[in-house]
Parts: C-alpha cells; sequence; structure tokens
C-alpha cells in the first residue's frame, strides 16, 4: 500500500468554516465538469505531482459509504514489474474479448485504445475491502455488494476531483480479477474493483472516446426513466 503517512498537499482544499453557497457560477462550472470529465486513454508522459493526486485521493474518500465503512483500499501500482503484470493480464483479457466479437464489431474494437496502460504516469488499483468491520454493517446486511458500491462512489468522486485539476483518469476493466489480486498481493477479503490509469490527457474532450469512434453513442435520459 501507499505510504498513509505521506503528507497531503492541502494548500488547494477549501479552509472555509462557513456553509459554502454554490451560487449560478458554481452551478454552471459543475454541470460543465460533469460534460467535460472524460475516460482518457491518451495521456502524456509528463509526471504527475503524488501530492496532488493524494490531496484528490483525500477528498475522494469524502464520499458516501454504506454504513460510514469507508471500504476503498488504493494501490498505488509504481514498480515496472507490478506494471507489467498489470499490462499482461490486461492483453490476455483484451484478446480473449475481441475473439468474442465477430465480423464488422472484431474489427471495430481491435481498433479501439482501451487502457492507457503504457504511458499513465499515476496507476491504482482499486479494491473493495469485503471484509472489513467498520461500520459494523450498517446497510449491508441484506446488500452486501454495497461495499462494492461505496467504493465506486469515491472512485467517481476521484474522476471529477482530478478532471477538475486537469488531470485524466481511465478505468480499466477488462481484466481478470483473481489474477490481478494475487499479481499485486491484495489483502484476503478485497475484491477487485478497477484499475485507474491517472494522468495529463493529451486533448481535453466534450464526448466520449466510444462515442467518436462509432461504438456506442449517448443516449437521451428519457431512455432510462420509468414511472410508476
Ligand atoms: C466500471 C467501468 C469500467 C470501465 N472499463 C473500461 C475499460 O476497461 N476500458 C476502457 O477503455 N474504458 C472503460 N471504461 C470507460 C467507459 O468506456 C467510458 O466511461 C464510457 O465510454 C463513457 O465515456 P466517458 O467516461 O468519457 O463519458 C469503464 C467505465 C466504467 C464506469
Amino acid at each position: 500500500m501507499q505510504d498513509g503517512n505521506q503528507p497531503v498537499n492541502t494548500q488547494r482544499l477549501s479552509q472555509s468554516k462557513e456553509p459554502p453557497e454554490f451560487d449560478t457560477a458554481f452551478r454552471r462550472a459543475l454541470r460543465d465538469l460533469m460534460r467535460w470529465r472524460r475516460d482518457v486513454r491518451h495521456f502524456r508522459a509528463d509526471p504527475v505531482d503524488r501530492g496532488l493526486v493524494m490531496a484528490c485521493l483525500e477528498e475522494a474518500c469524502k464520499g458516501p459509504s454504506v454504513g460510514n465503512s469507508q471500504p476503498w483500499r488504493f494501490v498505488f501500482v509504481d514498480t515496472p514489474e507490478a506494471r507489467a503484470k498489470v499490462k499482461a493480464n490486461f492483453e490476455s483479457a483484451n484478446a480473449d474479448a475481441l475473439g468474442s466479437y465477430h465480423g464488422e464489431k472484431a474489427e471495430r474494437y481491435a481498433r479501439l485504445k482501451l487502457s492507457g496502460l503504457d504511458i499513465a504516469p499515476v496507476q491504482i488499483a482499486v479494491f473493495a475491502d469485503l471484509e472489513s468491520t467498520e461500520g459494523a454493517g450498517l446497510g449491508a446486511r441484506t446488500m452486501p455488494e454495497t461495499k462494492a458500491y461505496s467504493v465506486v462512489a469515491a472512485i467517481q468522486c476521484l474522476w471529477l476531483l482530478l478532471r477538475a485539476e486537469g488531470l485524466g483518469l481511465g478505468w480499466v476493466s477488462i481484466l481478470e480479477p483473481d489474477r490481478l489480486s494475487a499479481d499485486l498481493a491484495a489483502e484476503p477479503g478485497w475484491r477487485f474493483i478497477g484499475h485507474l490509469c491517472i494522468g495529463w490527457p493529451e486533448e481535453a474532450q466534450e464526448h466520449p472516446e466510444l462515442e467518436r469512434e462509432g461504438w456506442q453513442a449517448r443516449l437521451p435520459v428519457e431512455r432510462f426513466v420509468k414511472e410508476v
């Protein structure tokens, strides 16, 4: 695990003691943040200050979690050996995935860039600790999967915080989770959630890469809403 005692760059954090007012300009900026957050796979090789990533991570850990259990666990994948294992895992899972498509879809899939593993300066494997006792099981008794959901909520917060700093995040899930957990010496009871590639994006984009590549377009919200 990353050294949790490493000092965090707090200069960017608000020191305000009063409840803030989220004015019109802020709300507009927040919507812009939603619109311009992207899953990023094309990074510049420039280094990223670890203090800045830790500051964003600290804020992301203020996200919601079932029973306030805070089950997120972050493994910084720094060494070339560990990165090579993740890359090999991705290549094998990606080849398997390609084999499940046929014809034009297979050709399209093969052309997609589905990770920034080769270049992202910061890489974090994220796990949910399913055996942690924090929160004493509140909210998770009938739905133990809420621990994993809580970790996803933190990742989403991190995604937005990083984007606001100009950093990009790419979520890689084309991985065999048991192999990845073993390769990264994840602790017993930890479930793999996602591998995050972080760095300075080559360019800002308003639309998802998969939409731009003709794989899957965004759909109107009405498609997802039902009234009973
Ligand atoms: C749970 C999850 C897993 C994902 N796994 C991958 C992945 O393995 N490779 C990839 O290129 N993108 C992956 N993505 C990113 C999605 O492709 C991306 O979010 C989607 O196309 C919409 O683009 P946007 O995030 O830029 O809006 C993943 C996203 C989520 C939420």
